[in-house]
């Protein structure tokens, strides 16, 4: 790649100058540059789009420096204390906070909506048992638009509707179904009496045999957990829902793919690295060893749980898992852990060195989560599945707003090419036949 020359500052005014700035209701401005390769020639080159706004939104804002989290105008802060989950999910998907007759009537037609098609089950017999549980997920939760199929109209806001219920419903019931197939154990079927988090709670940790009964602090901790998963704007795999949507692929194709994206480490694989990072430093006397690795750059080991692409200040999502995460151990009487002892350590540690600070990197929402989820008896390869359950609303959501965008039309980057020139087959390279 040739770097030719710097826009000048004369240059960069004229462009900007003939290029529409667009303003949205919070956030920076943006340039609408949707005309630029009709009037220059030139693409904009910008790779992990850390300045490129993908689309327009009305969702979800982060701003970054601040550290604040909005789900459709709410402060996170605000709805995790004062909101359920499915409270949230209603309000991420129509904009506004449920009545109370709304309310129960969203939470009844999710809980009708739990169970999957019984032919399911057949589809994870196929699976080693010691197939990873987010590789199944990928392949159960893509296998959905073989069985609901006479809903898949997207341009009907019926169909789109009963697709998101049927996704917010159905996960839950996959994920647990998941980590039942891993462990050798019978599939639950749900159980309408309960609540969301209840019901999820007795399909993963409930057998026939027994009754389950939930523990009020960890169904509000896993409450909070999924709340503050639900949703976060352009992430890596709410753009692939998008991308993925663009082409007109049907919402169970697209949340598969969001899910998929999800499982990388740098993304929601994080809070299963965290745990495995905190466990291998082993012991504070540790901490000086591993963060001076993280800061060496001929090692690739990076502090898990640290850093994020718009955050850089404190992750408002962290703040409140590490409540909870004191709220849960406190419970079960496991506020001498080791390990959250350990992380609390490293943290203040980190926060005073002088490459975390000048690099503004701070915990983010994954550092706290695999210690809470790990004391609610979620085993680590279960982790990055519960994120994704937390996150269908947000994916859904982003999805249907894409749909209705009049403006909406199939994701296609550009690139700067930098393979070989055109060149012909040499003459001696004949078909074989
Ligand atoms: N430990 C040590 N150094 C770090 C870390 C870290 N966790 N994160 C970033 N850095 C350093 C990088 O080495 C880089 O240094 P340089 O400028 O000297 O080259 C600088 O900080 C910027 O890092 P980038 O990777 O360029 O930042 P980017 O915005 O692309 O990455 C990311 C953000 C992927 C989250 C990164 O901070 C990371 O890998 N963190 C650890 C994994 C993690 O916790 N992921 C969860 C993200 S949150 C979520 O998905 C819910």
């Amino acid at each position: 790649m040739t770097k030719l020359r710097s826009v000048t500052l004369n240059e960069k005014t004229q462009l900007l100058s003939e290029l529409p700035i667009l303003s949205g209701t919070i956030g920076p401005d943006v340039v609408d540059i949707q005309s630029l390769y009709q009037q220059t020639g030139m693409f904009t080159y910008d790779p992990g789009f850390t300045s490129t706004a993908s689309c327009s939104s009305s969702i979800t804002y982060i701003d970054g420096e601040k550290g604040i989290l909005l789900y459709r105008g709410y402060p996170i802060e605000q709805l995790a204390e004062q909101c359920t989950f499915l409270e949230v999910c209603y309000l991420l998907l129509n904009g506004e906070l449920p009545n109370a007759d709304e309310i129960v009537q969203f939470e009844s037609t999710i809980t009708m909506h739990t169970m999957v098609h019984d032919q399911l089950t057949n589809f994870f017999k196929g699976f080693r048992r010691d197939a990873h549980p987010m590789a199944i997920m990928v392949a159960a939760v893509g296998a959905l638009s073989a069985f609901y199929h006479d809903a898949l109209d997207i341009k009907s806001k019926k169909d789109r509707d009963l697709s998101a219920i049927r996704l917010i419903a159905k996960v839950p019931t996959i994920v647990a179904m998941c980590h039942k197939y891993s462990t050798g154990l019978p599939f639950m079927y749900p159980q309408n009496k309960l609540s969301y988090v209840e019901n999820f709670m007795r399909m993963m940790q409930g057998t026939p045999c027994d009754d389950f009964v939930p523990n009020p602090t960890l169904v509000k901790a896993l409450d909070r957990i999924l709340i503050l998963h639900a949703d976060h704007e352009q992430n890596a795999s709410t753009s692939t829902v998008r991308l993925a949507g663009s082409s007109g692929a049907n919402p169970y194709a697209c949340i598969t793919a969001g899910i998929a994206c999800l499982w990388g480490a740098a993304h929601g694989g994080a809070n299963e690295a965290v745990l495995a990072m905190l466990e291998e430093i082993g012991d504070v006397s540790n901490i000086a060893k591993f963060i001076n690795k993280a800061k060496d750059k001929s090692d690739p080991f990076r502090l898990m749980g640290f850093g994020h692409r718009v955050y850089k200040n404190y992750d408002p999502r962290a703040k409140l898992m590490r409540e909870t995460c004191h709220e849960v151990l406190t419970e079960l009487g496991l506020h001498d852990d080791k390990i959250f002892k350990l992380a609390l350590e490293l943290e203040r540690i980190a926060l005073e060195d002088e490459y975390f600070i000048q690099k503004k990197l701070y915990p983010n929402v994954d550092y706290y989560s695999g210690i809470v989820l790990h004391a609610l008896g979620i085993p680590s390869n279960m982790f990055t599945a519960m994120f994704a359950m937390g996150r269908t609303v947000g994916w859904i959501a982003h999805w249907d707003e894409m749909i209705a965008d009049p403006e909406q039309k199939i994701g296609r980057p550009r690139q700067l090419y930098t393979g070989a020139n055109k060149r012909d087959v040499p003459p001696q390279h004949i078909k074989r036949s």
